[in-house]
């Protein structure tokens, strides 16, 4: 890209880290970071997947295996981007565990989810701070699985509802810097996870997805980056302490779907006796 144009990108000049990078939606906004012009640290687990996500963006990118529970690493993550950079403008918390076993969890598994997902993020964000000026800004993941009741899930949710509430706290703590903390609430994205549910066909993905999603299918990680993305930039200079459903339209829907009750008793009648 020639240097010209690269400095015109939103992001241009910016520096990020992604954390749960190597694959899924945060290897997709750590692309669209790329893309639009920032240079991105992405950080997880899993050297080889890490590299090779780092590698497909190109010289704008760079991987740090990393255990986001463990403070030395994120420590060795905060010093490499300081030394690197010198400045850190966006950090978005997306490592994600789903271990859970609704009602039947151990506490063992208890603290194990939650420290991936929720206090992994607050401490990533308190070691960030010291080195984010005045229109930087974190994005926090959360998810519609926060948002609803559910069958067979307790830990996940109340991780990614926390996820919702720390950053309205963390919000109100770093409105002062001039730093503004967001959260991205997605429903079901393609990847990893709905790719083994659906044998790894987007088809039969986005046609269950359709059913969920009044925008007719699944979304894709690159969506949840251009939020993000935008998020990022002093377009939103005006948005702190908020979550911004980036969803399809899942979460305006009521338990009804959006189909009228005279369409359900058309459909079920009688049927709903049988
Ligand atoms: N996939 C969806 O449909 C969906 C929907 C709503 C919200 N989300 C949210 O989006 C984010 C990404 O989800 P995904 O489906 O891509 O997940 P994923 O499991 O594919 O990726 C999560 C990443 O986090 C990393 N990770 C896990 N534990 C870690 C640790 N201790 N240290 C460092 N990295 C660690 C994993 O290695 C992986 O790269 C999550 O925060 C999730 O809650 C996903």
């Amino acid at each position: 890209m020639a240097q010209e144009q690269a400095s015109q990108l939103a992001l241009a000049g910016k520096v990020a880290i992604v954390t749960g990078a190597s694959q899924g939606i945060g290897s997709d906004i750590a692309k669209v970071l790329a893309s639009d012009g920032a240079q991105v640290v992405l950080v997880g687990l899993g050297a080889d997947a890490g590299q090779a996500v780092a590698q497909s963006i190109g010289d704008s990118a760079c991987f740090i295996e990393a255990d986001v529970t463990s403070d030395e690493a994120i420590d060795r993550c905060i010093d490499f981007v300081a030394e690197k950079f010198g400045r850190l403008d966006i950090l978005v918390n997306n490592a994600c565990s789903y271990v859970d076993q609704g009602l039947g969890s151990s506490r063992d598994q208890w603290f194990q989810t939650l420290n991936v997902n929720l206090i992994s993020a607050a401490i990533f964000t308190q070691k960030a701070v010291p080195h984010m000026g005045k229109g930087s800004v974190v994005v926090n993941l959360g998810s519609t699985g926060g948002k609803f009741g559910a069958a067979g899930r307790a830990i996940y949710p109340a991780s990614k509802a926390a996820m919702l509430q720390i950053t309205r706290n963390f919000a109100v703590d770093l409105a002062p810097k001039g730093i503004r903390v967001l959260s991205v609430s997605p429903a079901w994205t393609w990847s990893p996870a709905t790719q083994s549910m659906s044998a790894g066909n987007i088809e039969v993905a986005d046609a269950v997805g359709a059913r969920f999603h009044p925008l007719g299918r699944v979304g894709r990680g690159e969506e949840v980056g251009n939020v993000i993305s935008f998020l990022a930039t002093d377009k939103a200079s005006w948005m702190t302490g908020v979550d911004i459903p980036v969803d399809g339209g899942f979460s305006m829907l009521g338990p009804d779907q959006g189909v009228s009750p005279r369409e359900w008793f058309v459909r079920l009648g009688p049927d709903a006796l049988a």
